[in-house]
């Protein structure tokens, strides 16, 4: 499927990288972008060769610079609501793949940008990255999940000093608070995400996915729920031929060759 706004390729089997491609507007995010956002998940979704996807912008400055505030300027607040639950579906969909997702942060990544950055399973970015929230600055809210996710990332304190301020956090600071798990120079950034994505995509595929919706359900569960989960993802691994090619690889001191069933 060809996108005018995004970009899906597949570099590697089974490895997605979908760019958002608006490079002269630093990536913003406008409806037509959301929308081919969702069907590119969709696409990433059925796949069931699908290991991993990554997520960047487009050029060398801009991860994604927010929601497109000259498609937003004129909107009225149906419109802004419509504009704003069509942003959490789609990130929605997005933390939910089955898959891990990684947001590779080139630069810029603010407002809707940093929400879609944390809409991925963890971010990884250059020196030259910058995040924030600066919906304040034009005397809206976020409205893609920056108060909810932000939150959940950080903390209430620090969610509440960048979301009320506007201000900006370089990745350095980024790392500090724990909103990035990696910072590498910008020239070097897509090799090492590639190299992540392998290394995921080398593993028995039905236990990645499977530990990924323990983590993402588990979370918001109480611990013996959470718990009684897991030990229920844990059997059904049992249930498949990865887990008994892995553990007769090892006995048999030689690599596995998952199949993903
Ligand atoms: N929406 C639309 N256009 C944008 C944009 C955005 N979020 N961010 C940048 N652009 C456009 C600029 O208008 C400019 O276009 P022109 O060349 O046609 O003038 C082009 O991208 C390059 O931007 P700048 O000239 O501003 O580049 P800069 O290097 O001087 O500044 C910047 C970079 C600090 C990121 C600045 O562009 C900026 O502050 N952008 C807006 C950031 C922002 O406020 N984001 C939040 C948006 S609201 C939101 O996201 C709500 C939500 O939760 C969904």
């Amino acid at each position: 499927m060809t996108y005018q706004n995004i970009l899906l390729e597949q570099p590697e089997s089974g490895i997605y990288l979908l760019s958002v491609n608006r490079p002269k507007v630093l990536n913003a995010l406008n409806a037509e972008t959301v929308s081919e956002m969702e069907s590119a998940i969709r696409t990433v979704s059925d796949d069931r060769n699908a290991r991993v996807l990554l997520v960047t912008g487009a050029g060398e400055k801009a991860f994604v610079a927010g929601g497109d505030i000259a498609e937003m300027q004129g909107l009225h607040a149906m419109q802004a609501k419509t504009f704003s639950q069509q942003g959490l579906r789609v990130l929605r969909s997005l933390e939910q793949l089955a898959v891990p997702t990684i947001a590779v942060v080139n630069g810029y990544c603010l407002g809707g940008g940093n929400e879609l950055a944390m809409a991925c399973d963890w971010i990884m970015a250059s020196d030259k990255a910058v995040f924030g929230q600066p919906e304040v600055n034009l005397g809206v809210t976020p409205g893609f999940g920056g108060t909810q996710r932000l939150t959940r990332r950080v903390g209430t304190a620090m969610a509440i000093e960048m979301i009320t301020t506007g201000r900006n956090v370089k990745a350095e600071e980024a790392i500090a608070i724990g909103l990035v798990n990696h910072v590498y120079p910008a020239e070097q950034l897509m090799d090492e995400a590639l190299k992540v994505a392998r290394t995921i995509a080398a593993k028995g595929p039905v236990s990645v996915r499977l530990a990924k919706e323990a983590i993402q359900r588990g979370q918001h569960m109480d611990l013996d729920s959470a718990g009684l989960l897991e030990s229920e993802v844990f059997a059904l691994c049992f249930a498949t031929t990865d887990q008994k090619e892995g553990m007769t690889a090892f006995v048999e001191k030689r690599k596995a060759a998952f199949k993903g069933e």
